[in-house]
C-alpha cells in the first residue's frame, strides 16, 4: 500500500523529466512534405537539376519559395537553433502509386530516399548505420493537400477503390518507414482548413490553379468534408501506432501538431500575426493573376516589400511568409512539448 502511493508521483515525475530532456536535446529537424514546406527543390526538378546528396539550397536561384519568401523550416531552424534537412517538394503527394501528380519525389519514397543518401551509411547492407543520433532530431511530416486536391479527390478523380484511409495509412506508413531506418521523434501536421482558401471558397470564381468552369460552393463544403475526415483518420492512426511503440517498448513517439486549429486562429485574430504596412488580413493575398487564363500576368498587382506581412496568403493557395514565421515560431513551441495545438 505504501509503497504504491510513493511510486506513482515519482513515475510521473520521471516521465515529465523525460519529455523535457528530450526536446531539450534535439538539434536536427527533418521534414517532408509539398509546396507548404517546400524551399526549392520543386524549382531545381523543374530548371531540369534533379537534387541529390547534400542538395540543402534555401533560396531558389533568381527565385522566391512557394510563400513567397523563404519558407517556414528556414525560420524554425532560426528561431530553435536547429539544423534543417528539408526534403519537401512542391506539388508532391503521399504516395504516387496511389493519388499520382506530377510524380515528384514523394513522402513515402523519394523523399526519405534523399534522407538514406544523406544520413545512412552502408544502406542496404549489414552494416547499415544512421549517422545522427535518434534523440538528437525530430521528423515533422506535412502532406495531404495535394492528395485531396485538384486532379485527385476534390476533383473526383482519384483512382477507384482509393479512400482516405489509404491517405491516412501513408502518412502512418511514412512514419514506420523512418523508424525502421532509426529515426524516433516525429510530429504529423494536420492539414489546414483548406475550405478557407480562394481556391477552395464558397466562389466559382475561375482562378489561376483552376481557371476552367468549376462549382465553388460544391468544392468548398465538399473540402471541408474531406480534410476534417483525413485529420482525423490520422488522429487516429497516431493514437495506435504510439500504443504499438508503447508495447514494443523500443522507443519512438509522434505528436499530432494541430494544423488545423492553428490556421482557424490566425484566420480569426489576423490583427495579432499579421504586421505589414496594410491592414491585417486572412481572407486577401498578395501575390496576383489578373488573368486566371493566363499565368504570365501574375506578379501585376502584387502586394510589394512590407506590405506582404499583412497578408495570410500569399496567393490563392499557399500561406505567405510571415504566417511561416508564426508557425516556425509555434512548431518551436511543440517541439519543447510547449503548444496547446
Ligand atoms: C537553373 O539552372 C541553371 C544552370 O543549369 C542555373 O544557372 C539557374 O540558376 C537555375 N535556376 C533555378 C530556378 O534553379
Ligand atoms: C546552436 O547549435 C550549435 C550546433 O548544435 C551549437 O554548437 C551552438 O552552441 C548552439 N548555439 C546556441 C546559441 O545555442
Ligand atoms: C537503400 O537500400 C534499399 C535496399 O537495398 C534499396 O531498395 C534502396 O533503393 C536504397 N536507397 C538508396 C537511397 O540508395
Ligand atoms: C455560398 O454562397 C451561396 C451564394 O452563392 C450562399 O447561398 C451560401 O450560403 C454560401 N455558403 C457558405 C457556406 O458560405
Ligand atoms: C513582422 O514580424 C516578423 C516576426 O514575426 C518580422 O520578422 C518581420 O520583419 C515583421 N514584418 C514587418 C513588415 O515589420
Amino acid at each position: 500500500m505504501l509503497n504504491w502511493h510513493i511510486r506513482v508521483p515519482l513515475l510521473i515525475l520521471t516521465a515529465l523529466s523525460a519529455v523535457e530532456a528530450a526536446s531539450k536535446k534535439i538539434k536536427h529537424v527533418v521534414l517532408f512534405g509539398d509546396s507548404f514546406t517546400d524551399q526549392s527543390r520543386s524549382h531545381s526538378i523543374a530548371n531540369g537539376t534533379f537534387p541529390g546528396k547534400g542538395y540543402q539550397e534555401v533560396f531558389p536561384p533568381d527565385d522566391v519559395a512557394p510563400d513567397g519568401g523563404v519558407q517556414w523550416p528556414w525560420y524554425l531552424g532560426l528561431y530553435g537553433n536547429y539544423t534543417i534537412w528539408n526534403y519537401a517538394v512542391g506539388g508532391a503527394v503521399c504516395n504516387n502509386d496511389l493519388t499520382p501528380l506530377f510524380d515528384y519525389p514523394d513522402v513515402l519514397h523519394g523523399q526519405p530516399d534523399w534522407f538514406v543518401l544523406d544520413h545512412i551509411t552502408g544502406n542496404g547492407t549489414s552494416h547499415q548505420r544512421l549517422r545522427l543520433n535518434p534523440d538528437e532530431f525530430v521528423v515533422v511530416i506535412w502532406i495531404g493537400t495535394n492528395d485531396l486536391g485538384l486532379n485527385n479527390f476534390i476533383t473526383d478523380d482519384q483512382k477507384p477503390g482509393l479512400s482516405l484511409v489509404d491517405l491516412a495509412t501513408c502518412q502512418i506508413d511514412s512514419v514506420k518507414r523512418m523508424y525502421s531506418l532509426g529515426a524516433r521523434n516525429f510530429i504529423i501536421n494536420s492539414v489546414i482548413p483548406l475550405h478557407l482558401t480562394k481556391l477552395y471558397s464558397n466562389s466559382s470564381d475561375p482562378l489561376i490553379y483552376w481557371p476552367e468552369v468549376h462549382d465553388g460552393p460544391g468544392w468548398h463544403i465538399r473540402m471541408f468534408n474531406l480534410v476534417n475526415s483525413l485529420n482525423a483518420l490520422v488522429k487516429a492512426g497516431i493514437k495506435g501506432l504510439n500504443e504499438e511503440w508503447t508495447k514494443a517498448g523500443r522507443g519512438g513517439r509522434v505528436e499530432y501538431f494541430n494544423t488545423y486549429g492553428f490556421f482557424e486562429e490566425l484566420y480569426n485574430h489576423p490583427e495579432l500575426y499579421f504586421n505589414g504596412t496594410l491592414p491585417a488580413s486572412s481572407t486577401e493575398w498578395c501575390h496576383k493573376c489578373p488573368d486566371p487564363f493566363d499565368w504570365h500576368f501574375c506578379g501585376i498587382g502584387d502586394c510589394v516589400g512590407d506590405e506582404r506581412d499583412s497578408y495570410m496568403w500569399w496567393d490563392e493557395l499557399h500561406p505567405s511568409e510571415q504566417t511561416g514565421r508564426n508557425l516556425a515560431k509555434e512548431m518551436l513551441k511543440k517541439i519543447n512539448g510547449r503548444s496547446i495545438y
